[in-house]
């Protein structure tokens, strides 16, 4: 193994080094140098991270955006992994019939599996329907079985339907301030929304106190973004007033086209302090994690997409919550 004191050879950045920088993904060295690096950090990158502060109360963040395929599960689980490996206790709540949040957590999600839905259709207390993800400490998770795409319909007729998943993270005795729920307590709940606005998703929007809109660097980015913001604004105005849509990430960046530093720019341009300043780039490792049922963040720990996802989760951190 490389020693830590030493420098090491041919530039190849030691684990430490890695962990103790600012996390941008700058790599001059030969690919050699950089599998070298990758082996070190998938051993024991994450137990070199230095921790982060924690959040004197849990942050509720609601990833949302009506458009399917834009990286709302992949940034859900990556930066939940890589807020866990930064010292965090956090929860995942998957809210999409498709459950593709608990398949990459590798959590069961097979009809019959206590579930976000019996918490948000039975009023089942969210503290007995969730599990621990099996391979990262600090990282628990609501799996989403596909009972739950029914919910959309059944909660139609029940009385405030629209509040079901804030009352079921609200009674969780894990979330609040150090005060009410002590050091045990969450640092951060995400949950994983559907790509539709319907009722699931208006219950994360009213349960959470913080949104964060993953936007994918392409063509039609943009298109639907209005209807989404429309919607928060709706919310805001009636059912939950606290909500801040806090944090836009840039996702599927893909450096050596024009049209996506065009996006981002755009992107930038709109939301302004609302963007993180870092991108997720294109990268086969990200998509290859979930077959695993893991995260990029154990997968490929010093793959740039982990790095990114890990710099992304420490600006989210280092930013802190909004004011109350
Ligand atoms: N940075 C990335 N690099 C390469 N592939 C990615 C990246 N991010 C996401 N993907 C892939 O893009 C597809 C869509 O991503 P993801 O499932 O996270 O989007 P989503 O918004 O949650 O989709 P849905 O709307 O269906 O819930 C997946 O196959 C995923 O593996
Ligand atoms: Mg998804």
């Amino acid at each position: 193994m490389v020693s830590r004191e030493t420098p090491a050879p041919f530039g190849v950045r030691t684990a430490a080094e890695v962990a103790a920088s600012d996390g941008t993904y700058n790599d001059a060295s030969t690919p050699l140098a950089r599998a070298a690096e990758h082996s070190v950090l998938a051993r024991f990158g994450s137990q070199l991270r230095p921790s982060m502060p924690r959040p004197d109360h849990t942050r509720v963040f609601v990833v949302a955006n009506q458009k399917g395929g834009v990286g709302k599960t992949t940034s859900t689980v990556n930066i939940a992994a890589a807020l866990a490996q930064l010292g965090q206790r956090v929860l995942v709540v998957d809210l999409d019939p498709q459950g593709n949040a608990s398949t990459a957590l590798g959590v069961e999600h097979r009809r019959g599996v206590p579930s976000t839905y019996d918490a948000v259709v039975d009023g089942t207390p969210l503290a007995d329907v969730t599990t621990e993800c099996p391979d990262i400490p600090g990282l628990w998770v609501v799996p989403a079985t596909i009972d739950l795409a029914g919910a959309e319909i059944e909660l139609v007729s029940v009385v405030s339907r629209e509040n079901r998943l804030h009352r079921a993270i609200q009674g969780h005795p894990l979330v609040g301030t150090a005060a009410e729920a002590g050091e045990e307590r969450y640092d951060y709940v995400l949950v994983d929304c559907p790509p539709s606005l319907g009722l699931l998703t208006l219950n994360a929007l009213v349960a959470g106190a913080e949104m964060m809109i993953p936007i994918q660097a392409e063509y039609y980015a943009l298109e639907g973004l209005g209807q989404l913001l429309e919607t928060v604004g709706m919310v805001q105005a009636h059912l939950n007033p606290a909500l801040v849509v806090s944090t836009i990430l840039v996702t599927m960046y893909d450096a050596r086209t024009r049209l996506a530093s065009g996006v981002a720019e755009e992107v930038r341009e709109h939301f302004g302090d609302q963007v993180l300043k870092t991108t997720i780039p294109r990268s086969v490792r990200v998509s290859e994690a979930p077959s695993y049922g893991q995260t990029v963040m154990t997968y490929d720990p010093g793959s740039p997409g982990a790095l990114c996802y890990l710099e992304a989760a420490r600006e989210i951190a280092s930013k802190g919550a909004p004011a109350r």
